[in-house]
């Protein structure tokens, strides 16, 4: 997995997000510009997954990524944990005008379907977070001259995904917005320290994540030893972004320590500007439940321009993002 290969000319990669921001006008913006576009197609149906894949060929020749998560096993949760985290949600519910929570029957996507979907798709890359997928999966990836891409938060993830055969992996540092994409040791390392460890450790190519908003940033990193830098949050006010309304709006007043870890979202640890959700609650349940359980919330909330309600994921270095054309700002974070 190379540039060449992917005929990139910027060495930046859209970070995939899913939840609707990364349309198919950004994934395609950013291909078209040299960079390498991702779709997060993670909450997608395959249906959905098959259109988004169609309507970003209608916008670019060039190579893309389509990203998903991997399946997790379902952890064991009570009656009471349940009733406790429904408990904290109502009143929550309620400021909407909606009725309290329950869980639906299947909280978590039928990964198998999607990944189906994305091998149709036939993406440049494909790529994936949250864990390890199958020996017979990457086998199929590569049969079809599919790129695969893991993601670490941690050395010992990465050589564990490069022993799988992937062919690069992302490093996420501990600064990183959304989603802790790794599964069995989270360093919440420093970016750069993170790259080096890891450059060290496997002979596959390693793309940098987590906090990397400036073209010093971006040059750290390569020199640091990063193939390609993946960058999320400095694409959240890209005029092509699905971002909402209210989410923007938080987005632009952000200032220096404004982000929070926090599992109240979804069960899992992930990076976002403190809001009502993330300080106020206390008891939820493991992911993929209480995402499940706040799916509604979020969706209303956003709907409603409730930004305290909404999952406002950035990382640590949001408060140096800018407004513009995806193009406009991937030439700022070019070396
Ligand atoms: C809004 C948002 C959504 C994200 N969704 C995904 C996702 O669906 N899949 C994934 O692999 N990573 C996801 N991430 C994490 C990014 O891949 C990446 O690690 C992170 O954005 C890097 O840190 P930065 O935001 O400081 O650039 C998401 C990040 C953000 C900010």
């Amino acid at each position: 997995m190379n540039m060449q290969l992917l005929q990139l000319n910027r060495p930046i990669v859209l970070a995939p997000m899913a939840g609707g921001i990364t349309t198919p006008e950004l994934v395609a913006a950013v291909s078209e510009a040299g960079g390498l576009g991702s779709v997060g197609a993670a909450y997608l149906t395959p249906q959905q997954i098959r259109a988004a894949g169609a309507a970003t060929r209608t916008l670019t020749a060039r190579p893309f990524a389509v990203n998903l998560f991997a399946p997790q096993e379902l952890p064991e949760v009570t009656a009471a944990q349940q009733a406790a985290a429904i408990a904290e949600l109502a009143p929550l519910y309620a400021q909407l005008g909606l009725t309290p929570p329950t869980l639906p029957p299947q909280v978590q996507p039928d990964f198998a379907a999607q990944f189906e979907a994305v091998l149709d798709v036939h993406p440049a890359v494909f790529s994936f977070a949250f864990g390890r997928i199958e020996r017979a999966q990457l086998d199929e990836l590569k049969r079809r001259g599919i790129l695969s891409i893991g993601t670490a938060t941690s050395t010992e993830e990465a050589v564990i995904l490069a022993a799988d055969g992937v062919e690069a992996v992302v490093v996420q540092g501990g600064a990183a917005g959304g989603h802790r994409g790794g599964w069995v040791q989270d360093d919440f390392a420093d970016t750069l320290e993170l790259v080096q460890k890891t450059v060290q450790a496997i002979q596959i190519p390693v793309i940098a994540a987590g906090g990397l908003m400036t073209r010093k940033d971006v040059l750290a990193a390569l020199k640091a030893g990063a193939s390609l830098v993946q960058c999320g949050s400095a694409f959240l006010r890209a005029s092509e972004a699905g971002t909402s309304a209210p989410y923007r709006k938080a987005l632009a007043q952000a200032k220096l320590d404004d982000t929070v870890l926090t599992r109240n979202f979804s069960g899992r640890t992930a990076r976002g500007l403190k809001n009502t959700v993330s300080e106020q609650l206390s008891q939820p349940l493991p992911y993929p439940y209480q995402n499940a359980l706040t799916g509604p919330l979020r969706a209303e909330a956003a709907r409603q321009g409730r930004a305290e309600l909404i999952s406002l994921w950035a990382g640590q270095g949001v408060w140096q993002g800018r407004e513009g054309s995806a193009a406009e700002i991937l030439e700022a974070l070019c070396p």
